[in-house]
């Protein structure tokens, strides 16, 4: 079967302050695909032996794994945080410049509603599918801590992590700050405070997208769960692994517009399909 495939490839330049600032280019070409294997909620033997066989494991995640912790997702219709907020308001340098206030408080709320949310089974599962493999890595787009909270040891957080605070001027990062302003203000350079998470125009930290390119070039197998595959560059993370002829396996109730791209596609919800795979390459393993 010929599909028409999207490729997306990185190419960084320098950026401010000596940083890489990673920019997708775009390649369209024609790919021979004969191995979309299934879209269905069936995990199929040949998935699992595929799995299990595999030593260098990359996953990938976005917010819907964390959906089942009841943090919202961002695009999905109504209930996703961009359906409510304008991320031009909310989640750029110069939004932060305009209105500060608004900045801080609307992430002190998030950074609420994290610190009340608890790792669900998918994050869980995760955790322990990483200590039954000897190179597991995964790369997450989320900013709410819960893969480190279930156990995750590997992680790489490639937007951040709104629990950490750093100052706007020069990145000093906060362990505590005051309330009596809002935001507070560094004690180190008086500039104010603001969540260590990547605003849109910003650069990802460079050391975590090489460390994830690199894994992903390396993997035997990439699973990709939870993302709506619409944020660069993460997005191509996917089908930079499926252009070396790594398997690729989407784990998302809805489909994706890279959906066609991969082997195998898991039409359910992670902390549903998660635990399901992992017992069963346990089970396989041990036996
Ligand atoms: P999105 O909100 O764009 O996509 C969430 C995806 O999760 C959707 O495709 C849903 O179908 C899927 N989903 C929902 N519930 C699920 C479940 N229980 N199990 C599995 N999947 C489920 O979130 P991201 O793709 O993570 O960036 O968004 C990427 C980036 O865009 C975020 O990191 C954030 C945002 O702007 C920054 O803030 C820099």
């Amino acid at each position: 079967m010929l599909l028409l495939l999207l490729n997306l490839y990185l190419a960084n330049e320098p950026g401010r302050n000596g940083s890489q600032v990673y920019y997708p280019t775009i390649l369209w070409r024609f790919v021979q695909v004969d191995t979309l294997f299934e879209t269905t909620m069936h995990i199929s033997d040949e998935l699992i032996q595929l799995l299990r066989q595999a030593r260098r494991v990359v996953v990938l995640t976005g917010a819907g794994i964390s959906a089942e912790s009841g943090i919202p997702t961002f695009r999905q219709a109504q209930t996703g945080l961009w359906a409510q907020y304008d991320p031009e308001e909310l989640a750029t340098r110069a939004a932060f410049r305009r209105n500060p206030r608004l900045v801080w408080e609307w992430y002190a709320w998030r950074r609420q509603l994290v610190q009340q949310a608890a790792p669900n089974p998918g994050h869980l599962a995760l955790a322990q599918w990483e200590r039954l493999v000897p190179g597991f890595t995964l790369i997450t787009q989320n900013v709410d801590g819960l893969h480190r909270q279930a156990g995750s040891q590997r992680v790489i957080e490639l937007h951040g992590n709104i629990r950490r605070v750093k100052c706007f001027d020069h990145d000093h990062p906060a362990e505590s700050w005051s309330e009596a302003e809002t935001p507070p203000r560094c004690v180190q350079c008086g500039s104010f405070l603001r969540p260590d998470v990547v605003w849109f125009g910003e650069s990802l930290p460079a050391v975590g997208l090489h460390q994830a390119v690199t894994a992903v070039r390396n993997a035997d197998v990439l699973l990709s769960i939870g993302t709506s595959a619409l944020v660069q560059p993460a997005a191509s993370l996917p089908l930079e692994a499926k252009s070396r002829r790594v398997p690729i396996v989407e784990i998302n109730p809805q489909p994706t517009p890279l959906t066609s791209a991969f082997n195998f596609v898991l039409a359910g919800p992670a902390g549903e399909v998660l635990p399901a795979i992992v017992q069963r390459i346990h089970l396989n393993t041990v036996s």
